[in-house]
């Protein structure tokens, strides 16, 4: 794995402030989005298209994408659940879209209000329309490893899914155990069996840190081919139709065991450091990264 240089997807500005109680100034997140660019972010997820009654927090989606800076190189990604916020995103110039669809019907229900069939379909006209309109299109599937409403999910509801995602014309797939509770030889298990229909390069992981499995879980996932890892940064948020369910994964400890690893991805954990910090001050909660509070009390 050496020398190999490592994609990080830094999904804090949304999944992370969409769970987060206050909710901030459009100036606030785009300060951090900036400073994310700043600390080497390659691939950012800044905000959600979704409605303003399920999700308060990203209800400045259009203000926040307009005044935005556009650095190239950089991918900035908005989270669309249907053709009205994909058109609202691309009225805005957004160049990269994400859906996101479940390998649990329950959570299926409870996140976007309809079963999983129902959103497939959807999507498929989502992604058609985006494709039309060039737009790069990630797709997510949620509880891959256990739901809060179900509990265990077999590994074939999660490869029917992302099968769907990948062959309706999704450019990568983020496998996502959004209540962390999947442990490292289950996560590499499925990586496993979607990587026999699914490019491995075409493959991210997005593991939420509930249970404190997350960097075990992406080790083993890397074990098996996979560059493409979500993380956000200070381990900010959670999921707001998942109760329970903690921050991902910080990127302040996914980038320091890469880099200990000598892993490359092109990040400067210093100015990565400050930009958590600067996000949990204007929160006015305690920074979730161990490596940012170890570091940060040397100084
Ligand atoms: P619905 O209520 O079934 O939709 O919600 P509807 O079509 O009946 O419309 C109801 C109202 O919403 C209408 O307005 C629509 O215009 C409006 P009204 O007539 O009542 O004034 N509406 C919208 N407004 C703005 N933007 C839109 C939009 N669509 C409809 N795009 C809907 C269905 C999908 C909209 C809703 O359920 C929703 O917004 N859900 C989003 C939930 C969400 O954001 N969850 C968190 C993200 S997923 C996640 O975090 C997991 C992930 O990180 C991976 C992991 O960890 O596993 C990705
Ligand atoms: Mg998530």
């Amino acid at each position: 794995m050496n020398n190999r240089m490592i994609k990080i997807v830094e999904v804090g500005p949304r999944d992370g402030l969409q769970n987060e109680k206050s909710i901030l100034s459009t100036e606030l997140k785009l300060n951090l989005i900036h400073k994310l660019m700043d600390a080497g972010l390659k691939t950012i997820e800044v905000t959600s298209f979704v409605s303003p009654k399920w999700v308060p927090q990203m209800a400045d989606h259009t203000e926040l994408v307009m005044q935005l800076s556009k650095v190239a190189g950089v991918r900035t990604i908005a989270l669309v659940p249907n053709e009205k916020g994909l058109s609202n995103a691309t009225a805005v110039g957004a160049d990269s879209i994400a859906v996101f669809a479940a390998a649990s019907e329950s959570f299926s229900q409870k996140n976007i209000n309809c079963s999983i069939a129902q959103s497939l379909d959807n999507f498929k006209q989502v992604i058609a329309q985006a494709k039309m309109q060039k737009q790069w299109i990630r797709g997510y599937i949620s509880c891959v490893l256990g739901c809060p409403y179900e509990g265990h999910i077999a590994p074939t509801q999660v490869l029917n899914v992302a099968n769907a995602l990948y062959n309706a014309g999704c450019d990568e797939i983020s496998i996502g155990d959004t209540i962390g509770v999947g442990t490292a030889k289950q996560a590499q298990s499925l990586i496993r069996d979607l990587k026999s229909s699914i490019p491995i390069e075409k493959l991210a992981v997005h593991f939420h840190d509930t249970y404190g499995q997350a960097l075990a879980n992406i080790y083993a996932c890397m074990e098996e081919g996979i560059r493409i890892i979500d993380s956000s940064v200070s381990g900010l948020g959670g999921c707001p139709y998942a109760k329970g369910a903690s921050g991902n994964v910080a990127t302040e400890e996914v980038v320091y065991m890469l880099h200990g690893m000598g892993l490359k991805t092109g990040i400067n954990l210093e100015k990565l450091i400050n930009a958590g910090q600067y996000i949990c001050d204007a929160l006015n909660i305690k920074n979730r990264s161990k490596v940012a509070n170890a570091l940060l009390s040397k100084k």
